[in-house]
């Protein structure tokens, strides 16, 4: 049975994506832990163009990075939490979904074909408790990486005031926002 993915993309171990995250999975029936994208090596892409011919990176098999896409393709959801670095994603997870871009030249060249669109959710936890523009330029990012891998953005936390490691689990709004979107999952 296909089951949904939940992964942190923060490079903080036990800080507020993880807690988001495995909060995210603990509601969602038999799952228990969330993914970390920092316990997996992805290097940059370095716009070699290799993949551009071959739809395959030439780093594929060198490091995780395929590896993880596979496990989202046989996913029925994905649930992903990340910190605001520099009002963007943290430079791990950037890396990582830079390296779609195979993924997306494989699609144009009609090597790969569209398939069944999955339903995605995002938690995203900014230290800065005030900002209209905290999480305008993450977003567009995760909607165009989701597209590649045949997900679509149906949801999203925007966590505002979340710092210290320990935020997350210390603030109520936070965690039931989490529960809330969860809940709107149906899964
Ligand atoms: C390198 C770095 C850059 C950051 N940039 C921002 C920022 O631009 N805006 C903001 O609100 N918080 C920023 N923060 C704070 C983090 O978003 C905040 O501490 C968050 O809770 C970390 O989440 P984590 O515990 O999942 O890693 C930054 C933190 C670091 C370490």
């Amino acid at each position: 049975m296909r089951r949904p993915v939940v992964m942190s993309l923060s490079p903080r171990g036990g800080g507020n994506s993880d807690q988001a995250a495995d909060l995210f999975a603990r509601c969602l029936h038999g799952e228990s832990h969330a993914l970390r994208l920092r316990d997996h090596h992805v290097a940059p892409c370095t716009g070699c163009g290799a993949c551009a011919a071959a739809g395959v990176c030439r780093m594929s098999g060198e490091d995780a990075a395929d590896d993880l896409f596979m496990r989202l393709d046989q996913a029925s959801g994905l649930v992903l939490t990340a910190p605001v670095y520099f009002y963007h994603l943290p430079s791990q997870a950037k890396a990582w979904i830079d390296r779609a871009q195979s993924r997306y030249l494989a699609r144009q060249a009609g090597l790969t074909a569209v398939g069944a669109v999955r339903p995605a959710y995002a938690v995203i936890v900014a230290g800065r408790p005030r900002g209209e523009k905290l999480f305008e330029g993450i977003l567009p990012t995760l909607r165009y990486f989701l597209d590649v891998l045949d997900f679509r953005l149906e949801g999203t936390a925007l966590l505002r005031g979340i710092d210290e490691a320990g935020d997350f689990s210390g603030c109520h709004e936070a965690m039931q926002a989490v529960r809330d979107l969860a809940g709107r999952s149906g899964w």
